[in-house]
């Protein structure tokens, strides 16, 4: 199966990743949002980040306007009409991803695909909500998507057989190295990494180091490329958050249950570095 014109749900951190490396892999990719200030932004965003990169050799030249020349944007969903994949990255709260895959169900021919890049919610349940259930699947991608060589492929219950075999492929045609992975709350990598960004915030409440020198342990004592808390401001912790409520409430087990101040800068609205301030300011930076 050949996927040449990729719509891309949500504008957020992950969308950007992941329209940057799809359309750095030469995919047409069209990112919406429901405001096209949001999706102008991500623009602006992509194409900054892009020129820094090649200024720093980490883009070959003339990346910048091969990619951001791949990536259209809109806030009307109709303009996905055409597109032959899907991948949604909105945000993780069910009653809204059951007004977008309704949208969708009554916009897209009925093969496309509709792959989701949710990190907390069942993708069994998500499938449930459509029309095209054997065409839903997780196709879950790392921050940040256009360096990381993940994509964990979650088959839902219904997920056919030529719905997980066209998503292998696609992950593995656009430069990234695809584990096909059981539907379990946290999948492998995220069941795995938060409990340790958990734990760091746990150490931090009982004092035992600062969040500077815990992330330097990490660093120098166990080969993190980033201390939990640089990453857990990375990620979102927001996400984070989702990600260990779902561990937590689909497991039972109290050892996920989500450390004090990790609920508190949350309620904070301190999400990290996307709103400015997490574990650390960023405003100055
Ligand atoms: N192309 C474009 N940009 C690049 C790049 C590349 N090849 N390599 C790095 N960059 C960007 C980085 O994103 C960063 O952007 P910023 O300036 O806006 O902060 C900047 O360049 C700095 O990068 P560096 O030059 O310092 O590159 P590093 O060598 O330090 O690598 C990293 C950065 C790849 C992010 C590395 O630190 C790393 O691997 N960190 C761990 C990431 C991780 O664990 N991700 C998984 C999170 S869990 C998740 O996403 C799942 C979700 O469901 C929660």
């Amino acid at each position: 199966m050949e996927f040449n014109k990729i719509a891309v749900i949500g504008a957020g951190t992950m969308g950007m990743g992941i329209a940057w490396a799809l359309g750095a892999a030469g995919k047409k990719v069209v990112l919406y949002d429901i405001k096209q200030e949001i999706v102008d932004t991500t623009l602006a965003r992509i194409a900054k980040g892009l020129a820094k990169a090649e200024e720093k050799g980490q883009a070959p030249a003339g990346a910048k306007d091969f990619i951001t020349g791949n990536i259209a944007g809109t806030a009307v969903m109709e303009d996905l009409k055409d597109v032959d994949l899907v991948i949604e990255t909105a945000v993780e709260n069910m009653a809204i991803k059951k007004d977008i895959y309704g949208k969708l169900d009554a916009i897209l021919a009925p093969e496309v695909i509709i792959a989701t890049n949710t990190s907390s919610l069942s993708i069994t349940e998500i499938a449930a909500i459509t029309k095209r259930a054997d065409k839903v699947i997780g196709m879950h991608f790392f921050n940040p998507a256009m360096v990381m060589a993940l994509i964990e492929v979650i088959p839902a219950l219904q997920t056919s057989q030529e719905t997980i075999d066209a998503i292998m492929e696609l992950s593995k045609a656009i430069g990234k190295k695809p584990v096909l992975v059981k539907e379990g709350p946290g999948f492998v990598v995220n069941r795995i990494l938060t409990p340790g960004m958990n734990e760091a915030a746990f150490i931090l409440y009982e004092g035992l180091a600062s969040a500077e020198d815990i992330d330097k342990a990490m660093k120098l004592g166990a080969g993190w490329p980033m201390g939990p808390f640089t990453l857990a401001d990375m990620v979102g912790l927001d996400i984070a958050s989702a990600v260990l409520n779902t561990l937590y409430t689909e497991t039972g087990d109290p050892k996920y249950r989500p450390a004090p101040i990790i609920k508190q800068l949350v309620r904070a609205g301190w999400l990290g570095r996307k709103t400015g301030r997490g574990f650390f300011d960023y405003s100055k930076k």
